[in-house]
């Protein structure tokens, strides 16, 4: 057994109740209400860092939620390292749906996860993530093996766009200065089929508002003669894409990076079954771009999705009446080489190019970000494969992701370093939905392997 699964194995107990009591605080960063309990966490985490051996530990205060930094340097001359996550968490809603209390952690067996779970917001996404590194610091610096400099950014906005970590990162460059930032908060294909996220898609986020009657309208008497705005804004959304599942809006694609077939042939490689995948969704068949497998529009085409719609009369009963106005939440998933600003602006240009005369047709762009790529010949790509080879016996699939971390293509422009993506979760536990759940094996896994990325890439950057 290696010094560190000994390690592992002593301490999995105190490792799980500490991860625990980070979950039972409901860190939710979308909701106002939960002001009191982001702050306890933001503190917490700091607490942990400061036992898990950094040298200096700090709360940075911002105009959102605060932003711990933490950091151990044993040698100037060594590289630094630098982590990254977020302590806050999704909305637990619809809490109907959650089979145990969203911030009342339990571990129950799955059919994926036959050692347990941990049920519960953030267990996956990111809380459990992000502590999995603390506990490798604890390794490290317990066992005396911390082999360069590690610094800590954990943050508590990443849920809602990270627009105060954007204005932290751009005033303490020096502070932030590393070779290297790891992170873990994507995912991998299987607990046996490992994998190391090489790219994350941009986003673009927008709320669209349209207006019809000064007032909400009897539907009897005005019906057929005045502009629903329900109606009208779906018949909007609607012809945002065309038959094949091509969105319109003229000059989406201009940007977009077009993967050769070689590329394309090499992605194909990854492990995929169509079929388990529409199982576990419990849909009969799967829907995109036409001329795209499953796994290529998620990870190297772009989307746009519907969020969220409302509007009009959602009470008991029924009511006849012709609403006044009628909303919508649509987010777009960027891919290499679109700009998010210039999607936003064509959407907000399009968008109202189609709302006819009966209408009045408001957008606001919430937030977005840069997709994000790293090359699998970046040295700190090559220490992470060697740590997964190390912990997993094989060798690790680089695979592109889907979801954003819009904050990751402002790290390589602000701090001039690349970022590795090291996720332990499963795309089947459930992130930002209801009973998400991170394995136990792969918690402790992550544990394990995240000392070796360190090994690894300190012993490259001496030779
Ligand atoms: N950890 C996720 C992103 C993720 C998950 C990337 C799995 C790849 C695989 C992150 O917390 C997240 O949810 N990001 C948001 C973006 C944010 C601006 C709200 C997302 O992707 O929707
Ligand atoms: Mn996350
Ligand atoms: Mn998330």
């Amino acid at each position: 057994m290696t010094q560190a699964k000994e390690y592992i194995e002593t301490h999995k107990i105190r490792f799980l109740e500490e991860l625990f009591e980070l979950l039972r605080l409901p860190s939710v960063s979308a909701d106002s209400t939960f002001k009191n309990d982001v702050i306890a966490c933001a503190e917490l985490v700091a607490e942990r860092l400061e036992l898990a051996g950094c040298d200096l530990v700090k709360i940075e205060q911002t105009l959102g939620n605060p932003i711990i930094y933490g950091e151990k340097i044993i040698d100037t001359l060594l590289p630094t390292v630098l982590v990254y996550g977020h302590y806050d968490v999704q909305p637990a809603d619809p809490l109907e749906l959650w089979d145990s209390n969203a911030f009342d952690p339990v571990i129950k067996k799955t059919q994926v996860h036959p050692e347990g779970a941990i049920f519960a917001r953030g267990a996956c996404d990111d809380k459990g993530q992000m502590y999995m590194h603390i506990k490798a610091l604890e390794f490290m610096t317990k066992t005396d093996q911390l082999p360069c400099n590690i610094k800590f950014m954990i943050e508590g906005e990443e849920e809602v766009g990270s627009q105060n970590l954007g204005i932290f990162v751009r005033k303490h460059k020096s502070m932030l200065k590393n070779d290297i930032i790891l992170i873990s908060d994507t995912g991998m294909i299987a607990n046996d089929i490992p994998s190391i996220t090489t790219g994350l898609r941009g986003l673009s986020y927008m709320e669209v508002a349209v207006t019809g009657p000064n007032r909400d309208l009897h539907s009897g008497l005005y019906g057929g003669a005045v502009a629903n705005p329900i109606n009208i804004l779906t018949q909007m959304i609607a012809s945002l894409s065309d038959k094949n599942n091509k969105i319109t809006i003229p000059g989406f694609y201009d940007d977009v990076q077009e993967l050769d077939e070689k590329e394309r042939d090499e992605m194909a490689k990854a492990p995929f079954s169509l079929k388990a995948y529409c199982e576990a969704l419990n849909v009969d068949s799967v829907h995109g771009e036409s001329g795209y497998s499953t796994n290529e529009r998620t990870s190297i085409r772009p989307s746009l999705d519907v969020n969220g719609i409302w509007g009009g009369y959602n009470g008991e009963g029924s009511k006849t009446v012709i609403p006044s106005q009628a909303f919508a939440k649509i987010s777009m998933r960027l891919v290499p080489n679109q700009d998010w600003e210039k999607i936003s602006v064509l959407f907000t240009q399009y968008f109202k190019s189609i709302a006819p005369k009966s209408v009045k047709v408001e957008v606001t762009t919430h937030h977005g970000g840069q997709s994000y790529v790293t090359p699998i010949n970046h040295p700190g790509y090559r220490a992470a494969a060697a740590a997964y080879e190390d912990t997993f016996g094989v060798s690790p699939i680089p695979q592109r992701s889907g979801g954003s971390i819009p904050i990751v293509s402002l790290f390589e422009s602000e701090l001039d370093s690349k970022t590795i993506l090291m996720g332990f979760g499963l795309d089947s536990d459930a992130i930002h939905s209801p009973n998400e759940h991170f394995g136990v094996w792969n918690y402790l896994k992550g544990i394990e392997t995240i000392p070796r990325f360190f090994h690894h890439f300190a012993s490259n950057a001496k030779k």
